[in-house]
């Protein structure tokens, strides 16, 4: 259903609406705008009833240097969870994006990277177990072209490296649902077919992973018609994945081409890639979680990574009111049904 402009929800948060359909709703957090913005917290956890650690649960920030862990951030949004009853995803224990510097200069023979990315694993897993929820074990694994992405630790270890992960993540928290997630394998491509190969390979040999994250990360331009991926190829591909016995979340959701307050028309189109894509995930049985990447277009990784022409692409604004893509969430959750 196209969403109404007129759309006016009951004024009732996020967070309430996901509750009372036993979905979760999330964002990415930085530990330092919880403890520095007040408002930043409030509407946190108003809004959803599940976090993501935007940047300090990953290698880089934990282990700069080696052998010197720093929890002090990811404890920090551990415990703001905790405080308000809300459930941790955890990001990411292997992506070559946040992997330190010494690792990529270290001439660790096979062997070696296999035994500190084991500790590693078990570590930090160890360490949050019963407090996070799902991990994302590996990020990114698949090139654009759908192979195997060449990263330090397919160099390292060769390409069983996925496969070790999750088996060390399951051994530290049995209890925590592991996922692989990655971008633009959202809908049906040569990207998303290579996930699904592995994913499926994966179960096969009796690895233990139970979901896979689709980031979307997506700009108008991209959704719809004229563009690589729709609201059909989503579901499509959440079902092949389903068939599996796999969970899917949304995991890093901001839509870029909007920028500043936007003009009314765009702020809609941006409203309306929001509803589709929560009410694809709604309809679908496996999907069980969306979280956007941040949630005020005051904080966003797209400012820095792609440029002042896309920064608006979260549901609130920059002074944390919410926009119509705020209005467009809530009406997907309002019309998806309270659970029995
Ligand atoms: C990004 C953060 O938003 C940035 O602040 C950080 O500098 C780099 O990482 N895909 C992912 C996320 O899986 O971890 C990335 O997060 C955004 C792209």
């Amino acid at each position: 259903m196209p969403i109404s402009s007129a759309s006016q929800t009951s004024g009732t948060a996020l967070r309430a609406l996901a509750d009372a359909r036993g979905f979760s709703i999330g964002a990415a957090v930085q530990s330092g705008l919880i403890a520095d913005e007040p408002v930043y917290a409030e509407t946190l956890a108003r809004e959803f009833n599940m976090v993501v650690a935007e940047w300090e649960m990953k290698m880089d920030p934990i282990e700069r240097q080696r052998g010197v862990l720093d929890f002090t951030g990811a404890d920090a949004i551990v415990a703001f969870a905790a405080a308000n009853d809300m459930a941790v995803r955890g990001h990411a224990l292997v992506w070559h994006g946040a992997t330190p510097a010494w690792v990529e200069r270290s001439n660790m023979t096979r062997d070696e990277a296999m035994a500190y990315l084991r500790t590693y694993i078990h570590t930090v897993v160890g360490r949050y177990r019963g407090r996070v929820m799902a991990w994302d074990v590996v990020n990114e694994g698949i090139s654009d072209q759908g192979g195997m992405r060449r990263t330090v630790w397919y160099n390292l270890i060769g390409e069983d490296y996925i496969e070790m992960a999750f088996r060390w993540a399951h051994e530290a928290d049995p209890d925590a649902l592991l996922f692989y997630n990655d971008y633009a394998a959202e809908g049906m491509n040569s990207k998303s077919d290579a996930v699904y190969e592995l994913v499926k390979g994966l179960l096969e040999r009796g690895a233990p992973i139970h979901g896979v994250g689709l980031q979307m990360h997506v700009s108008l331009s991209d959704f719809g018609r004229f563009g690589w991926l729709s609201a059909e190829q989503i579901a499509q591909n959440i079902e092949r994945l389903g068939a599996l016995g796999l969970q899917v979340h949304i995991t890093e959701m901001d839509v870029r081409g909007v920028s500043g307050a936007g003009t009314p028309e765009l702020l809609e189109q941006q409203a309306q890639v929001y509803y589709d894509v929560l009410a694809t995930c709604l309809q679908a049985e496996p999907c069980t979680a969306l979280l956007t990447w941040g949630f005020t277009d005051r904080h966003t990784w797209i400012r820095p990574f792609f440029g002042p022409a896309d920064a608006a692409p979260l549901p609130f604004d920059e002074g944390y009111q919410p926009k119509p893509a705020y209005d467009a969430l809530a009406q997907a959750l309002t019309e998806a049904g309270v659970s029995d």
